[in-house]
């Protein structure tokens, strides 16, 4: 006999698992609002003390990825691939990525989101191209993917609304912090893109969700797990997120920077990472061998501009300028120019991606609030990065602010996000894991 809506929540209460159908009946009377908010919450305290199996996860997933609409890209041909990070500072690769990507062949259909908290978004950072659009219907996605080989929007209302709704519980319920809730609300967006395969950067440090790494490793294997046994190839990368990526914190200066890279310049880390997860996708998507054959087709498509021109038709296709690309100093940045300085000679051993998040909210570059516009043309340039000497006196980073602007808390907490030794800090990999 079906057990009742209310013996399923007891049953997770107790530790048991419960069975696929089970779980996708939950969903389904979640979205038919016949399981209640707080019957909802009730459920998800549950699966944050219990846990999910992977069938479990896979489950909600795919129940939560059926609430709403599946893109076909079918007539896209190719093996369609896309990356999702978990969210940094600085965190810009996916505007340098996606184009450099499909300049290789392989077709990348993105769907972005904002910045909150003190991570920013890809959306607000393409946005501040002047024209650019990322509220495009589905079937512009799929003929932008089809002609130019990579699109990349906002999330509709059609994509995974459950997850929009259960999130919304999580936020105020204490139970964002579920692994296997962030592995099924992750995956279910992603996989409604209609793609074939996934290449996840988790983020762990300072500046990430994840802050140790053992829970980032926990929740890699297991989007890696249930992204697989959801029949998508999936790979997923750790890299460190303590200081910024990249030296540009903001928006129109991160999708500069983001710029910069495809044509062969810009912060090494910001490269590395880029290459790093390029080359993943490349092998997923079929078109290099091996991650040292994709990192040099990604190279290549740097050095001949053909990564630089799939940009330009892109921001075209999504009604932005395409002058931007062979000219980035068109994104306008805030004119008033505040320097920070190091309070003394040495080395720079930490810049706290946190605290430089929460700056360039404070400054308008974020938002706190999803309701809240962000202010494209503010941010933060960091002139020094960890393990950099610098001299007393020395400018560590600038900050952008509109005219008139009194600059000096921001100065201040800029500052403060800067530490120093005497000796030179330990050099540390951008990448950590790589997890299969
Ligand atoms: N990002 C998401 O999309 N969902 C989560 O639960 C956490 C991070």
């Amino acid at each position: 006999m079906e057990r009742s809506l209310v013996e399923l929540l007891a049953a997770k209460r107790d530790g048991a698992a419960l069975e696929e159908g089970e779980i996708r009946r939950l969903v389904s009377s979640f979205n038919a609002s016949e399981l209640a908010d707080y019957q909802m919450a009730a459920f998800l305290m549950a699966v944050f003390f219990r846990g999910l199996d992977d069938a479990e996860t896979v489950a909600l997933t795919e129940a939560m990825l059926h609430s709403g609409t599946v893109l076909d890209l079918g007539g896209v041909p190719g093996i369609k691939v896309d990356k999702h990070s978990t969210g940094g500072v600085g965190d810009k690769v996916s505007i340098c990525l996606a184009p450099l990507v499909a300049a290789c062949g392989v077709p990348v259909p993105m769907v972005s989101g904002r910045g909150l908290g003190h991570t920013g978004g890809t959306l607000d950072k393409l946005e501040a191209i002047p024209g650019f659009r990322t509220d495009l219907s589905v079937s512009d996605f799929a003929r932008i993917v089809r002609d130019v080989g990579t699109c990349m929007i906002g999330q509709t209302k059609e994509i995974a609304p459950a997850d929009k709704r259960i999130y919304a519980l999580r936020d105020v319920t204490a139970t964002v912090e579920s692994i296997p809730l962030i592995v099924a609300s992750i995956l279910s967006k992603k996989l409604a893109e209609g793609i074939d395969g996934l290449v996840l950067d988790v983020k762990v440090g300072r500046g990430a969700f994840m802050k140790d790494e053992e829970r980032a490793r926990a929740l890699a294997d297991k989007l890696v797990r249930v992204g697989t046994r959801a029949g998508k190839k999936v790979v997923a990368i750790l890299t460190r997120m303590d200081a910024p990526l990249g030296r540009a914190v903001g928006n129109a200066n991160e999708t500069r920077e983001a710029l910069d890279v495809l044509h062969g310049k810009g912060p090494e880390d910001l490269i590395e990472c880029t290459l790093v997860l390029g080359a993943e996708m490349l092998v997923l998507g079929g078109r290099a061998e091996s991650a040292a054959d994709g990192t040099k087709k990604l190279r290549d498509a740097i050095a001949s501009g053909a990564a630089a021109r799939v940009m330009e038709k892109m921001i075209e296709a999504q009604g932005g300028d395409p002058k931007v690309v062979a000219d980035p100093s068109r994104l306008s940045i805030a004119e008033q120019v505040v320097e920070v300085k190091a309070p003394r000679a040495g080395f720079v051993s930490g810049v706290d991606a946190l605290a430089i998040g929460l700056a360039g909210v404070s400054m308008g570059a974020g938002r706190t609030r999803a309701d809240q516009a962000v202010d494209p043309a503010v941010g933060i340039e960091l002139d020094a990065k960890p393990g950099d000497a610098v001299g007393a006196g020395q400018v560590v980073a600038r900050i952008f602010v509109r005219p008139g602007t009194d600059a000096s808390p921001f100065r201040d907490r800029v500052a403060a996000a800067f530490t120093y030794s005497d000796a030179a800090p330990p050099a540390s990999s951008l990448v950590v894991a790589r997890v299969v």
